[in-house]
């Protein structure tokens, strides 16, 4: 049962696997990773997906011929495995040029450059059949606030942005635009640092129908934010475009662990919300089940494989324990005892008016506050019918 198939959609980022492992502090532990390898190996351990970064698979800089050679070479891995590419995302943060910003690089030249590096991707995107394009702003923000003016780089961001949907909408391409958010790292402060931040950004833009959101359960968490809440308030908004899914343990460097080794219990919620929706019907996920983490420094080149694998496992046998957990009459029992799902019925009747609330009396002169205010609500019955589900102890 916990045999990844391409129906569960896992998809892998090219930067994840291939990762070198250099850091901060040390260099490289592993070496370079062919991206058709990749592309095999990933097939083989039942993905359904790669996505990259421009650079990822092109090195920044290659002319035509290498650029048109390499993406011959991965095209036709992707033919042979079946292998498809439903998201690609630009690399406007690891070159110098791109030190303060791209969309919102104080230097204006930098920003055009910046837009033709997109545009570009675009183009390769809407070529490789991707359904979303990915932007992650690592680089826009600052360490010193005075030395940014954060109303002007929304401006430019939102300007880019525009530009960008402008031109895929022209083409035809269709794509759908999914910003990333994250608090810090590589900047002291990120522009569009959390799910909710990014969602309300998305509104000012020219066509918010074509933007939503890529969280990373890490990123959230890093602002010591819960995840499966973020995920939920982005499928409310309708603006779930796509998620990166890893773990993290609380505020911290960003560490980008395989999905469900941070916080289990909130992976446990969160898958149990994209498989199956909210408990009063809301909107769960059908989009990639996309892991951007890192195989840890420590690992060689069969723990990337393996912990590439872990990340499927974990998703796998978190659904498994979040069916039981629906299915469990137990379950069913204490959530009508903790009146979760009394939650989805409207406050207000059919049609009553704040006058017709006004005029109930049993609302509110003959309600009884201090007995509504006595009985428990059983929550942490419930919670730990939960745990015993994700430690099958029942
Ligand atoms: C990070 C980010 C990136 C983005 C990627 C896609 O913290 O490094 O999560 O991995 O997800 O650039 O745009
Ligand atoms: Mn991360
Ligand atoms: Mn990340
Ligand atoms: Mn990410």
């Amino acid at each position: 049962a916990v045999q990844p198939t391409r129906d569960d959609k896992f998809s892998f980022g090219l930067w994840t696997i291939g990762w070198q492992a250099r850091d901060a502090f040390g260099d490289p532990t592993r070496g370079v990773l062919d991206p058709v390898e990749a592309v095999h190996k990933l097939a083989e351990l039942g993905a359904y997906g790669i996505t990259f970064h421009d650079d990822d698979l092109i090195p920044f800089g290659s002319d035509a011929q290498t650029r048109d050679g390499i993406i011959a070479a991965f095209r036709k891995a992707l033919g042979e495995t079946g292998l498809i590419v439903p998201m690609i995302t630009t690399n406007t943060f690891t070159h110098p040029v791109f030190k303060d910003g791209a969309f919102t690089s104080n230097d204006r030249s930098v920003r055009r450059y910046a837009l033709r590096k997109v545009l570009r991707n675009v183009d390769l995107a809407a070529e490789m059949g991707a359904k979303t394009f990915v932007l992650w702003g690592g680089r826009e923000g600052s360490e010193y606030d005075v030395a940014k003016d954060v109303q002007a780089a929304l401006d430019r961001y939102r300007e880019g942005l525009n530009l960008i949907a402008q031109y895929s909408e022209d083409r035809g391409y269709g794509l759908r635009f999914a910003i990333e958010p994250k608090p810090n790292e590589p900047r002291g402060d990120i522009l569009l640092p959390t799910a909710g931040h990014a969602i309300a950004f998305v509104q000012e833009l020219e066509r918010p129908e074509l933007f939503g959101i890529n969280p990373e359960v890490g990123h959230e968490q890093m602002s010591n934010l819960n995840y499966a809440h973020g995920i939920a308030q982005a499928l409310w908004h309708g603006k779930l475009f796509h998620l990166d899914l890893n773990g993290q343990h609380g505020p911290k460097f960003d560490q980008d662990l395989v999905f469900g080794h941070g916080d289990l219990l909130n992976a446990f919620a969160l898958v149990d919300l994209l498989e199956h929706g909210g408990w009063g019907g809301g909107p769960g996920y059908d989009g990639p089940r996309h892991f951007d983490y890192k195989p840890s420094r420590t690992e060689d080149v069969n723990g990337v494989w393996e912990s590439a694998a872990a990340n499927m496992r974990m998703y796998l046998l978190l659904k498994e324990r979040a069916r039981e957990f629906r299915a469990d009459p137990a379950v069913q029992e204490a959530l009508a005892a903790s009146k979760v799902t009394e939650l989805a019925q409207p406050t207000l009747n059919p049609g009553e008016t704040y006058a017709d609330l006004l005029q109930d009396r049993s609302a509110f002169e003959d309600f009884d506050a201090d007995a509504a205010g006595e009985p428990g609500y059983g929550f942490v019955k419930l919670h730990q019918l939960a745990i015993d589900h994700v430690l099958r102890a029942n």
